[in-house]
């Protein structure tokens, strides 16, 4: 067997420009978080973008670039700024991201970014015809690259190709609405395998494909010509053991050893040991639904009055997509909002609200996960939500609560997390109610079920069951085709 060939728009590592040379620095997200685990165990070669455009890169520094991704066992396809613009911040994150999270009204169809996704989904599959060999087996990732999979077929007949979305695949009736929608179903079709994180996502992909192709599916399988291709749902786990070993080690230091934010963390925990941190992570992103949090957190602290100067939301958002207008908008409504809820409520000892705008380092995220008495997650809508995993994960001594939306694939396996409808304010105000007041034997009865899970179906076990999937698919198809 050959080796598997990871392809994907972000790599593990982005590369910046600073004092003329080059530093790589963690990509975030969860697609990049979850296979860098995966990469980081095997034969795997990664190739992708690297956060650089061609014009960004003194020519003096192409080496320098090609070495720091090679000791990350990737390899880079170079993009202009237009191509970037049109593929990256145009058709994927413009178009594909708000219709398949469905936030139609934001979704623009527009020909010249349509026709850049095309051009650079091709500079995709020629860097991984360039490096492919028959045996090896290509695993193809997410949105940006739905065109890949055929593009690979058409040179390539008898090469395993498997395709992972890892965002929602929204209904027929949403799908529907793209111009270009049955050229993105054929692309991926060129897949022996496609999966997604949930049921749901393979039902309406099985759906569009029925309805829109007119091509025969029994069950979980599309009937192409002599071709069979697979869908299946395999829910993304999380690198479990390094996620409770850090945690393991964060609760191991002492006082001395903390960092700055855990120091300062500590020190409003004991000026009042009744205290209570909420805790949200995300992207900032309108797919999260952060601004109606921060609404909502208002609600609760209006009608629990009696939680204020007792209860702190720790919103830590990672910039994204910031060329992207409503990402622009959003931004402003979210600062806008923290400063008036924090104006309104904030006594002299108290600020309601902690918001960190920034990528943090690895260490940080522990210190807040581990601080957290509870994380509350509200995305309108989240193809998985790996943090919600990423919290029940550090919980040591197995206390804290989780409070997560319902519209999260993630909440599909979480069933012992508090869920909640992330625009029913009343609901959602009364769940944090419910949350501090939980008993703690209540907490570790339900961590207890949520780490075995997430300890059994971790990130490995993800990508294996994939594969192998694959290859058996593979093997059936070929068995099919000689008929
Ligand atoms: P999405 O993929 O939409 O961004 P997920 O919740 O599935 O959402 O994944 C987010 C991933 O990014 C998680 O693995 C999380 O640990 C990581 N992450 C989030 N915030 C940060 C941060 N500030 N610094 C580093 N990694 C982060
Ligand atoms: C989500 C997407 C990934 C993407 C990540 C970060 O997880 O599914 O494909 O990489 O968000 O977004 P960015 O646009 O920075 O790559």
């Amino acid at each position: 067997m050959g080796k598997t060939i990871i392809i994907s728009n972000r790599l593990p590592v982005q590369l910046q420009i600073s004092n003329g040379g080059i530093t790589a620095i963690p990509s975030v997200g969860g697609l990049a978080t979850g296979m860098k685990s995966v990469h980081s165990g095997g034969d795997s070669l990664w190739i992708g973008w690297s956060g650089l455009t061609n014009e960004e890169i003194p020519e003096e520094l192409e080496d320098e670039i090609d070495d720091a991704l090679s000791k990350h066992g990737s390899s880079k396809v170079s993009l202009t700024e237009e191509e970037v613009e049109g593929f990256y911040f145009g058709f994927s994150n413009r178009t594909i991201w708000p219709l398949f999270h469905y936030f139609l009204e934001y979704s623009e169809f527009e020909l010249d970014s349509w026709n850049t996704y095309k051009t650079v989904n091709k500079k995709f599959a020629d860097a991984i015809l360039e490096k492919a060999d028959e045996d090896d087996t290509i695993w193809v990732h997410d949105y940006q690259l739905m065109l890949v999979p055929q593009m690979i077929r058409e040179k390539r007949p008898n090469i395993a190709i498997g395709f992972f979305l890892h965002i929602p695949f929204p209904s027929y009736e949403i799908f529907r609405t793209l111009p270009w929608r049955k050229e993105v179903l054929e692309g991926l079709l060129g897949s022996d395998l496609i999966g997604f994180h949930i049921y749901d996502y393979e039902r309406h992909f099985l759906s569009s494909v029925r309805r829109l192709l007119g091509l025969e599916v029994s069950f979980n399988d599309i009937y192409k010509g002599n071709r069979i291709i697979k869908v299946d749902s395999f829910p993304m786990g999380i690198d479990y053991k390094k996620f409770s070993e850090a945690a393991k080690k964060h609760g191991e230091r002492s006082p001395e050893q903390h960092s700055e934010l855990q120091q300062r963390l500590n020190k409003h925990k004991t000026s009042d040991p009744d205290a209570k941190f909420l805790l949200s992570i995300d992207r900032l992103d309108y797919s999260k639904g952060i601004a109606k949090r921060l609404y909502a957190f208002e609600y609760f602290l209006n009608k629990y009055p009696q939680y204020k100067e007792k209860v702190r939301l720790i919103i830590l958002a990672v910039p994204s997509r910031s060329n992207v207008p409503q990402y622009q908008l959003l931004k402003r409504e979210i600062d806008e909002l923290v400063g008036r809820i924090n104006g309104e409520f904030s006594t002299v000892s108290w600020t309601p609200i902690w918001y960190f705008y920034r990528s943090m380092p690895f260490e940080n995220l522990i210190d807040l996960y581990t601080s957290s008495d509870i994380a509350w997650l509200t995305p309108l809508r989240d193809g998985m939500n790996l943090v919600a995993k990423e919290y029940i994960a550090t919980r040591t001594d197995k206390t804290g609560v989780l409070i997560l939306s319902e519209m999260a694939g993630s909440a599909n396996e979480m069933n012992e997390a508090l869920l909640i409808n992330p625009n029913n304010f009343e609901q959602i105000a009364d769940t944090i109610y419910e949350a501090i007041n939980m008993p703690k034997e209540e907490q570790q009865h339900r961590n207890e079920q949520l780490q075995q899970r997430l300890r059994r179906y971790n990130v490995e076990k993800w990508a294996q069951s994939f594969m192998n999937s694959l290859l058996a698919q593979k093997e059936r198809d070929a068995a099919h085709v000689s008929k």
